[in-house]
């Protein structure tokens, strides 16, 4: 077994950014993240991510999710490594997550999660 130098390491964190969208469906009627277009917002995100040259290692992965026990607040998604929460409403929203904080770093307040906001 070869040994590794310390520089030919992985860095600590493979993604500068990771994403996750809870997808989560209930059919029990009860309140889930799909009911609000979840889906959608997902593809989009990893449509806009990949057309922005965001997609990789290094830069940004966007992960589907089950429920992130935060149903109040959905639809939900979070980014790490800032655990910032989002609440978004439609595909602009998206667009500007991803422009404002995946691509430039800038967290955008007004989508934040309220802090209050659980299941
Ligand atoms: S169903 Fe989305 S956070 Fe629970």
């Amino acid at each position: 077994m070869s040994e590794t130098k310390a520089d030919e390491k992985a860095p600590l964190s493979y993604y500068a950014r990771h994403v996750f969208f809870c997808l989560n469906e209930r059919k029990n009627g009860e309140a889930c993240c799909a009911q609000h277009q979840a889906q959608e917002a997902f593809d989009r995100c990893k449509s806009q991510v990949k057309a922005a040259g965001l997609a990789g290692p290094g830069q940004v992965r966007v992960n589907k999710a089950g429920c992130l026990d935060r149903c109040a607040a959905g639809p939900v998604m979070v980014v790490y490594p800032e655990a910032v929460w989002y609440s978004y409403v439609d595909g602009h929203d998206i667009d500007e997550i991803v422009e404002s904080h995946l691509k430039n770093g800038q967290v955008v307040e007004r989508l934040l999660t309220p802090a209050h906001l659980g299941r």
